[in-house]
C-alpha cells in the first residue's frame, strides 16, 4: 500500500484489517474491499447496492443531495439548453465536446447507419400486432447479433466503434418500426436529410399517403428528451449492460439485456406507469386518496415518477422536463390538459406532505416526460422504447469504458447463504 495511502480500519475477531480508501474527483470516498475476502474470509452484504460502487467511471456524475447531473463534467441543464443529442452522444462516447469538423464526421457516420438490414423486417412480422414495443425491441436488438457479424468482436477497437455507431443509429429506426407495426402502418425508412430527432418523428408519424412535415419546435423538444435520458451513472439497466458485457457477450446482446431491464416499472417503465397513474387519478380532487394509498405500507401502490435511489432533491431532468411540458403543450395549443393539471397539483401536494418530505421523495425524470410524449402523439406503450433509444448511447459508452479498462474482469457477486446445509439424499420410500 502506498505510504500516504488513506485507509479505513476494520477490526474482526481480534484481527485488524487496513482497507485502502480511494478518493474520487467528486462524490464520496470509496473503501476498496477487493482483497477483503482473501484476507478476512468475509463477504460484504449490500443487496440492491445501496452503498456499493460497482466500478470506476469517468462518464456521468450525480450528486443526489444537490440534485446535480453532469455528463463528462457538463451540467445537464446547460446541455439541454445549449447542446443537442448527437453532440451529447459524442461527449459521452469520447469524453470531450467535438470540434465542428468532428461533429460533422460523427453525424455523417451515424446518419449512414440508420437503415437496418432488410431481412430484419421479417422479425417484426413474427410478433403479434399487440405486442408491447419493448418486447419487439428486446427481440430485434438481440437479433442484430445474427446480422452484423463484422462488429461482434469486442477485442477489436474498430468493431467496437462500428457496433456503437450501429446501435446509436439504428435504435430509433427499430423503435419506430415497432410502433408502426403495432398500429398496422407500413414501415417508414430513415432519411439522411433529416436530423436525428426529425428522422425519428418522421419514421413514427409520416405515412406514404401524404407529405409529412416535422414541426421544428417538436423536433427540438424530442431532441431534448433524448439528451435528458442519455446516461445516468450505474442505474439498474446500465449495471445490467456492464454485467452482461463483463462475460464478453457481444454489444448487441448486452444492449438487449439493458432494454429488458429498463422495461421494469421501477425503472424505465415508470414513464408509462406514471401517465397511466395520472390518468387513473383523473382529477385534482382524487389526489388525496392516491397520496393516502402511496403512504400506506400495506398498499403496494407507489406514486410513479416519484422517488429515486440517488436523488434526495429535485431530479434536475424533471425540472427541465416540466418546463418543456409547458412549452410543448402551448405549442400544440393544448391548454388545461387535465393530466398536466393533476401532475402539477400532485407534485405540489406531495412536496408539502411530511411523508414525502421526510423520505426526500421528489419527482424524477419519468414524472413529466409522459405528458410531453402523449401530447406529441405517442401512445404510452412507446414511452419506454423512447427512453431505451435515448439511453443506448449511455449504455454503449459505459460498456466501451468497461471493455477498455485493463482491470476489467467478469462480474461474479457472492451471497449470504441461509439455505439448508449439507444433508444426504433420502429415498422416496423414507420421506
Ligand atoms: C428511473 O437509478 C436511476 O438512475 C434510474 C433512472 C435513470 O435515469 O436510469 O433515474 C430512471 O428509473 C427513475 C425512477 C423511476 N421509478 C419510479 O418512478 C417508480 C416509483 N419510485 C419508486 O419505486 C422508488 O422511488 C425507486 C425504485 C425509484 C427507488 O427506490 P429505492 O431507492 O429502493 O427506495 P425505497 O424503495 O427503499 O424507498 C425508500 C422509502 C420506502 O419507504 P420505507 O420502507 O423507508 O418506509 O420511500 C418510499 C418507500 O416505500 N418510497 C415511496 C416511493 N418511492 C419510495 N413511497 C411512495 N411512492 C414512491 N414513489
Amino acid at each position: 500500500m502506498a505510504e500516504n495511502q488513506k485507509t479505513a480500519t476494520l477490526s474482526l475477531d481480534g484481527t485488524t484489517y487496513e482497507l485502502p480508501v480511494l478518493s474520487p474527483s467528486a462524490g464520496p470516498d470509496v473503501l476498496d474491499i477487493r482483497k477483503l475476502y482473501g484476507q478476512a474470509d468475509v463477504f460484504t452484504y449490500d443487496p440492491g447496492f445501496t452503498s456499493t460502487a460497482s466500478c470506476e467511471s469517468k462518464i456521468t456524475y450525480i450528486d443526489g443531495d444537490k440534485g446535480e447531473l453532469l455528463y463528462r463534467g457538463y451540467p445537464i441543464d446547460q446541455l439541454a439548453e445549449k447542446s443537442h443529442y448527437l453532440e451529447v452522444c459524442y461527449l459521452l462516447l469520447y469524453g470531450e465536446l467535438p470540434t465542428r469538423a468532428q461533429m460533422e464526421d460523427f453525424e455523417y457516420r451515424i446518419t449512414r447507419h440508420t437503415m437496418i438490414h432488410e431481412q430484419i423486417h421479417n422479425f417484426f412480422r413474427g410478433f403479434r400486432r399487440d405486442s408491447h414495443p419493448m418486447a419487439t425491441m428486446v427481440g430485434v436488438v438481440g437479433a442484430m447479433s445474427a446480422f452484423y457479424h463484422d462488429s461482434l468482436d469486442i477485442n477489436d477497437p474498430w468493431q467496437r466503434e462500428v457496433a456503437s455507431m450501429r446501435l446509436i443509429a439504428k435504435l430509433p429506426t427499430i423503435a419506430a418500426m415497432a410502433y408502426k407495426y403495432s398500429i398496422g402502418q407500413p414501415f417508414v425508412y430513415p432519411r439522411n436529410d433529416l436530423s436525428y430527432a426529425e428522422n425519428f418523428l418522421n419514421m413514427c408519424f409520416s405515412v406514404p399517403a401524404e407529405p409529412y412535415k416535422v414541426e421544428p419546435a417538436l423536433a427540438k423538444a424530442m431532441d431534448r428528451i433524448f439528451t435528458l435520458h442519455a446516461d445516468h451513472e450505474q442505474n439498474a439497466s446500465t449495471s445490467t449492460v456492464r454485467l452482461a458485457g463483463s462475460s464478453g457477450a457481444n454489444p448487441f446482446a448486452c444492449i438487449a439485456a439493458g432494454i429488458a431491464c429498463l422495461w421494469g416499472p421501477a425503472h424505465g417503465g415508470a414513464n408509462q406507469a406514471c401517465l397511466e397513474m395520472l390518468r387513473e387519478i383523473g382529477s385534482v380532487d382524487k389526489i388525496p386518496e392516491y397520496i393516502k394509498r402511496a403512504k400506506d405500507k400495506d398498499d403496494p401502490f407507489r406514486l410513479m415518477g416519484f422517488g429515486h435511489r440517488v436523488y434526495k432533491n429535485f431530479d434536475p431532468r424533471a425540472k427541465v422536463m416540466k418546463e418543456s411540458a409547458d412549452e410543448v403543450l402551448d405549442l400544440l395549443g393544448i391548454h388545461d390538459n387535465p393530466t398536466l393539471q393533476v401532475a402539477k397539483e400532485l407534485e405540489k401536494i406531495a412536496l408539502e406532505d411530511e411523508y414525502f418530505v421526510s423520505k426526500k421523495l421528489y419527482p424524477n425524470v419519468d414524472f413529466y416526460s409522459g405528458i410531453i410524449l402523449e401530447a406529441m402523439g405517442f401512445p404510452t406503450s412507446m414511452f419506454t422504447p423512447i427512453f431505451a433509444l435515448s439511453r443506448t448511447v449511455g449504455w454503449i459508452s459505459q460498456w466501451k469504458e468497461m471493455i477498455e479498462d485493463p482491470t476489467n474482469k467478469i462480474g461474479r457477486p457472492r451471497q449470504l447463504y441461509t439455505g439448508a446445509t449439507f444433508r444426504d439424499y433420502v429415498d422416496v420410500e423414507k420421506r
